[in-house]
C-alpha cells in the first residue's frame, strides 16, 4: 500500500479562503483584526515561526505587530507589554512565542494574557474550557490536526488514537480534542516502556516528540493514519518524527514534513484571531 499524502498546504489554503470571507465581512463593519506577536531573544527556529505567522497575517489583511525583546529582558518588562496589549483595542490576539529564556516564567506570562486574546489557547481558563468541550478558542496545532482528520473523512468515534508526546502545546491537548470526538486515546511519552507495542495498535498515530525518524515502518499498523508533528533539522533539511519513506508504504494516510501540519497551525491561528475580533468587536 502507498499512503495518501495529506496536503496540509492545500487544505490550509482552502480554509484560508473561508477566513478571507469572514475578514471581508468584518471589514464592512470597519474592523481589521490585529495580532501581536512577542519574540524574546534570537532563537532561529522561533524567528522562522514568527516570520511565517507575520507573513500569513499580511497575506490575509490581518494587522500584525511584532514586539521584539532582547534575551536579557526581564519578566516584568514582558508583563508590562502584555498588560498594554490586553488594553489595546486594535489588538485582538496576543501570542508570546515559546520557548522563553529560562529566567522568565512561561506560566506567569501566559496567565497574564487576557483569556479573550489568548489565540494560542494556552491560558489555563481556555485549556479548561477546551477539555470540557465548551465553545471558545482551540489550540492551533491540535485543531489543525482535527481539521485534517475530518477532511479525509475518518470516523473518529471509537478509533484508537495513540499520541506520542505530552507537551502542553501539542500532545496533551490533541488527545483531549480527540477524546471529545469519542476516540479512545492512549498517551505515550519519553518514559513509556516498549513504545512500539502501543504505536502498533493505533488506528490514528500522532507523533509530536521532536526526534527525527523516531517512528519507522515497524512501529505502524498496516492501514493506519499517521500524523507527523515533528520539525527537525537534519543536515539542513527539515524532517519529521516519522521515517517518511518506509511508513508511506504501510500507512493509509500520512502527513509530510514540511507541508503537513505546519501550514494548518498557522491557519488555525488566523482563525482564532478572527474569532477573537468577531467576539470582541462585531
Ligand atoms: N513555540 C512552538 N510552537 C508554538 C506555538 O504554537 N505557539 C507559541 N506561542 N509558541 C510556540
Amino acid at each position: 500500500m502507498s499512503a495518501t499524502i495529506i496536503d496540509g498546504k492545500q487544505l490550509a489554503q482552502k480554509k484560508g479562503e473561508m477566513i478571507k470571507t469572514a475578514l471581508e465581512r468584518l471589514k464592512t463593519q470597519g474592523i481589521t483584526p490585529g495580532l501581536a506577536v512577542m519574540l524574546v531573544g534570537e532563537d532561529p527556529a522561533s524567528e522562522t515561526y514568527v516570520r511565517n505567522k507575520q507573513r500569513a497575517c499580511e497575506r490575509m489583511g490581518i494587522h500584525s505587530r511584532l514586539i521584539r525583546l532582547p534575551t536579557t529582558a526581564t519578566e516584568q518588562h514582558l508583563l508590562d507589554h502584555v498588560v498594554q496589549l490586553n488594553e489595546d483595542p486594535h489588538i485582538d490576539g496576543i501570542l508570546v512565542q515559546l520557548p522563553l529564556p529560562v529566567h522568565i516564567s512561561t506560566e506567569t506570562v501566559i496567565r497574564a494574557i487576557s483569556p479573550e486574546k489568548d489565540v494560542d489557547c494556552f491560558h489555563p481558563l481556555n485549556v479548561g474550557k477546551m477539555i470540557l468541550g465548551e465553545t471558545g478558542f482551540l489550540p492551533c496545532t491540535p485543531h489543525g490536526i482535527l481539521v485534517m482528520l475530518k477532511e479525509i473523512g475518518v470516523t473518529l468515534s471509537g478509533k484508537h488514537v495513540v499520541v506520542v508526546g505530552r507537551s502542553h502545546i501539542v500532545g496533551k491537548p490533541v488527545g483531549q480534542l480527540l477524546l471529545n470526538e469519542d476516540a479512545t486515546v492512549t498517551y505515550c511519552h519519553s518514559r513509556t516502556e516498549n513504545l512500539s507495542s502501543f504505536t502498533k495498535q493505533a488506528d490514528i498515530l500522532i507523533v509530536a516528540v521532536g526526534r527525527a525518524n523516531l517512528i519507522t515502518e515497524a512501529d505502524v499498523k498496516e492501514g493506519a493514519i499517521v500524523i507527523d508533528v515533528g520539525m527537525n533539522r537534519v543536515n539542513n533539511k527539515l524532517v519529521g518524527d516519522v521515517e517518511f519513506a518506509s511508513v508511506r508504504d504501510k500507512a493509509a494516510f500520512l502527513t509530510p514534513v514540511p507541508g503537513g501540519v505546519g501550514p494548518m497551525t498557522i491557519t488555525m491561528l488566523l482563525e482564532n484571531t478572527v474569532y477573537a475580533a468577531t467576539k470582541a468587536r462585531a
